[in-house]
C-alpha cells in the first residue's frame, strides 16, 4: 500500500527557534517514517505580512530549510520545496477564490484576530483576506490526507475542508477528500519572558543560537516571583523555567518540583540545569547547521529538486481541476 501523504508548512518570516523544534519540527521528523511528506516554505504567506520590507526574506528561506535539514528533515524521503516556485498553488488560489464567499473569510477567528493585534503592519489587504484560500490550495493541490499543524492553524484546516466539499459539489466530482489535522502534543512552549512566544517580542532561543547565548537567555528567565530568597519555597507550577524543565529534561522533572518546593534547589542552579538540557538538544543541530552551511550549493539543489517534484505532483491535479470546471 501506498503511502499516505501529508503537506505543512512554515512562513521564512524570521530565524527558527525553540518553539518550531518542539512544537512541529521534531514531529514532522518522526511522520517522515510512515508518510510521504511535503515540507514547504510558505513564502507567499510570508510576503502578506512582510509585503513592506522584503529585504531577508530571500535570507531567511535558505536559513530556515538548512534548520529543516539540521534537524532531521531527509530529502532523499521527504520532498522540500519553496511555495512560489510551484505556480500551480496560486492557480488553484485563484478558482478556489471564485467559489469562496466573503462572509466565511471575514468570519475567520486568525483573521479577525491578527487584524486586530498586528500594530506594525497593515493587514488590511486583498491577499492577507484570501490567506486561508492560498493555504488551502496549498494542501488541496497535492491532495494530502493529513496536515500537521498546531493548534492555532484549525481554522484553516476547517476552511479548507468547506473548500474542498464547495468545489466537489459545485462539479459534480470528488476530487478532493477532507485533510484531517495531525496535533502535536507537546506542551506549547511560552517566550523567555512568559509571554507568547515569537521573533517580534525578543523571546525566543534560536535553533542557531550559540551554547553561550543558550545560556545567559536562560540564566536571565524570570522564575517564581514570590522566591525573592534563596531559603524562599517555590512554586514550580507558576515558574516558565519549570514548563521548559518539563520538555527539555523530563527525566529530572520530578526531582527539581519537590527540590523546588522545599528550597533544596536554587533557581540559579536550576537554571543551570535546564541550560545544559537545551544546549545538550541543540548541539546535534548546531553541529549539522555548520555543515550544511559550508555547503548552500547542496541545500539549493535539494530544493531545485524538491520545486520540481512539487510542481509534478501539483500540475497533475490542476490538470484534473481544469478538465473538472471545463476551462
Ligand atoms: N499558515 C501556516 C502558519 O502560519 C503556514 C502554512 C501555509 C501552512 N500553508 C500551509 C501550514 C499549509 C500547513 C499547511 O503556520
Ligand atoms: Fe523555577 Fe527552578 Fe526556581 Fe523553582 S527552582 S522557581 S522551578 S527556577
Amino acid at each position: 500500500m501506498s503511502k499516505k501523504r501529508i503537506l505543512s508548512g512554515m512562513r521564512p518570516t524570521g530565524r527558527l527557534h525553540l518553539g518550531h523544534l518542539v512544537g512541529a519540527l521534531e514531529n514532522w521528523v518522526k511522520l517522515q517514517n510512515d508518510y510521504d511528506c511535503y515540507f514547504m516554505v510558505a513564502d507567499w504567506h510570508a510576503l502578506m505580512s512582510e509585503y513592506e520590507d522584503t529585504r531577508l526574506l530571500a535570507e531567511n528561506i535558505i536559513d530556515n530549510v538548512i534548520d529543516w535539514l539540521s534537524v532531521g528533515i531527509d530529502p532523499t524521503r521527504s520532498t522540500i520545496f519553496v511555495q512560489s516556485y510551484v505556480p500551480q498553488h496560486l492557480e488553484l488560489a485563484m478558482i478556489f477564490g471564485c467559489l469562496t464567499p466573503l462572509g466565511w473569510l471575514e468570519r475567520c477567528p486568525t483573521y479577525k484576530e491578527q487584524l486586530r493585534e498586528v500594530k506594525t503592519r497593515d493587514l488590511h489587504t486583498y491577499a492577507f483576506l484570501g490567506y486561508p484560500v492560498l493555504q488551502a490550495a496549498d494542501i488541496l493541490v497535492y491532495k494530502a490526507d493529513s496536515v500537521p499543524v498546531g493548534e492555532d492553524q484549525l481554522p484553516h484546516l476547517e476552511l479548507t475542508r468547506e473548500i474542498a466539499r464547495r468545489f466537489n459539489s459545485l462539479y459534480k466530482v470528488s476530487l478532493f477528500q477532507d485533510p484531517k489535522a495531525i496535533l502535536t502534543v507537546t506542551g506549547r512552549l511560552l517566550g523567555l519572558d512568559g509571554r507568547k512566544m515569537s521573533k517580534s517580542y525578543n523571546n525566543t532561543i534560536a535553533l542557531s543560537d550559540s551554547q553561550e547565548e543558550v545560556t545567559k537567555k536562560v540564566m536571565g528567565m524570570i522564575t517564581d516571583p514570590k522566591r525573592i530568597r534563596r531559603s524562599d519555597k517555590g512554586h514550580p507550577e507558576v515558574c516558565n523555567v519549570f514548563s521548559y524543565s518539563g520538555i527539555f529534561c523530563p527525566e529530572q522533572k520530578d526531582e527539581l518540583e519537590s527540590a523546588c518546593r522545599s528550597a533544596a534547589i536554587g533557581c540559579t542552579e536550576c537554571k543551570k540545569k535546564l541550560a545544559t538540557a537545551v544546549n545538550a538538544r541543540l548541539q546535534p543541530v548546531s553541529q549539522q547547521r555548520r555543515r550544511w552551511l559550508e555547503d548552500k550549493d547542496k541545500v539549493k539543489q535539494i530544493l531545485v529538486e524538491g520545486n520540481r517534484k512539487a510542481r509534478e505532483v501539483a500540475e497533475a491535479t490542476l490538470q484534473e481541476v481544469r478538465e473538472a470546471i471545463g476551462l
